[in-house]
């Protein structure tokens, strides 16, 4: 209920714009776009130092594979967000079947896309769990090329190994040696903390994928504005606080329960009452998308889903721009006033 009123309000938004610009022909365009039915305009945003320009609206693959999604589910998520405009998908080798449902789905739109994995884990049976030797490395971007049905990934990330496995250097060298073989175009570390701070002062990586929302601000100081200066790509994960607001008691999915707590003592405005259902960009999906979009040093938002429908609207939220100073300074404010030490970033 509280959805349909705002699609309404975004749609009479978007019209109301076009009509005082006194753009009759384009107002139709204008309803249809706010609607959804018709591609947004998504902000492209050089990724680091690569060659890539990528979409600021990405898709994540973890909720697809642990969700167990059906495979013609995935098929017209995914192609609808690529004819929408997804330009950006990251996946991992460990996320079940998520890389097969990728491949599955749209190995033969490969040009259309960059493809992000994680390597790390073996999730073949007999030999599963991580594998931070040169050669577990290797061994875990061959399946990856196997299952996503290609030749070469466009970046392909360590999947939050400890500080010491980065030190010991042992998984760098097989990243380092997979490019060397065309394998991944490019390498990075996904994780947080001390470790995503190493990696980005070691050199070795084109990429920090990390986590930066509402409830995990850490990175914004830690390491975000070393990755700017040291111009790596940053994908920021679970970029909309895993939608927390929406879970009136504490979740069952343990996974979404510390961002949960997080959100009941940060007690953002935006996150309360009828605002939590709002779908609308001044609404908590809005807001919290909008947030992490508009640090400097991001480029591009990993949200996960297994809803055809949320891509798009996630990308109509995007295009209302960032939030206002004020609104995003109140945020950085609540944030500093009570995070707790304890609440670093979160894997
Ligand atoms: N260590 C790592 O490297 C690591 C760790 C975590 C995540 N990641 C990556 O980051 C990606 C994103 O992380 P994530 O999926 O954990 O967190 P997330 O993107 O912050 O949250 C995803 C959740 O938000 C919901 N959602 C999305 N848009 C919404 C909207 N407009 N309104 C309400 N709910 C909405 C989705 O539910 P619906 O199904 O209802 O849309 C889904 O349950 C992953 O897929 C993965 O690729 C990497």
């Amino acid at each position: 209920m509280a959805q349909s009123q705002s699609s309404r309000r975004d749609v009479l938004r978007g019209a109301a714009a076009l009509a005082a610009a006194g753009s009759m022909g384009s107002l139709s365009r204008a309803v249809a776009q706010a609607s959804g039915k018709e591609p947004q305009k998504l902000e492209r945003r050089r990724f680091g130092s690569t060659d890539m320009h990528v979409g600021v609206l990405g898709f994540g693959g973890a909720e697809i594979g642990f969700e167990k999604a059906e495979p013609a589910t995935v098929e017209r998520l995914l192609n609808a967000a690529l004819d929408a405009g997804l330009n950006l998908i990251d996946t991992a080798e460990c996320y079940l079947e998520s890389e097969v449902l990728i491949g599955n789905a749209i190995a033969q739109r490969r040009r259309d896309f960059y493809l992000f994995t994680k390597c790390g884990h073996t999730s073949e049976p007999p030999a599963q769990g991580p594998d931070w030797s040169k050669t577990g490395v290797l061994r875990s971007i061959e399946r990856s090329l196997k299952r996503l049905k290609t030749d070469v990934i466009d970046l392909v990330h360590l999947h939050s190994c400890s500080l010491e496995e980065l030190k010991k250097g042992e998984c760098i060298a097989g990243l380092e040696q997979a490019k060397k073989d065309g394998k991944a175009r490019y390498v990075g570390y996904s994780g947080d903390s001390a470790a995503a701070r190493w990696a980005i002062l070691s050199g070795h990586f084109d990429s920090l994928q990390t986590s930066i929302n509402i409830c995990d601000q850490e990175c914004l100081e830690l390491t975000l504005p070393l990755a700017r200066e040291r111009k790596l790509g940053v994908v920021a994960k679970r970029p909309i606080a895993n939608a927390a607001w929406r879970y009136d008691a504490q979740p069952d999915n343990g996974y979404h329960v510390e961002y949960w707590k997080r959100l009941a003592e940060l007690d953002y405005e935006f996150a309360r009452g009828e605002r939590r259902a709002d779908a609308g960009p001044d609404g908590a999906a809005g807001v919290a998308l909008r947030f992490t979009a508009m640090q400097a040093g991001v480029h591009v938002l990993i949200v996960g889903t297994t809803k055809p429908e949320r891509w798009a609207q996630n990308a109509a939220l995007l295009s209302a721009g960032p939030l206002s100073a004020e609104l995003e300074s109140s945020i950085r404010a609540r944030w500093k006033e009570r995070a707790k030490p304890e609440w670093i970033g979160q894997t």
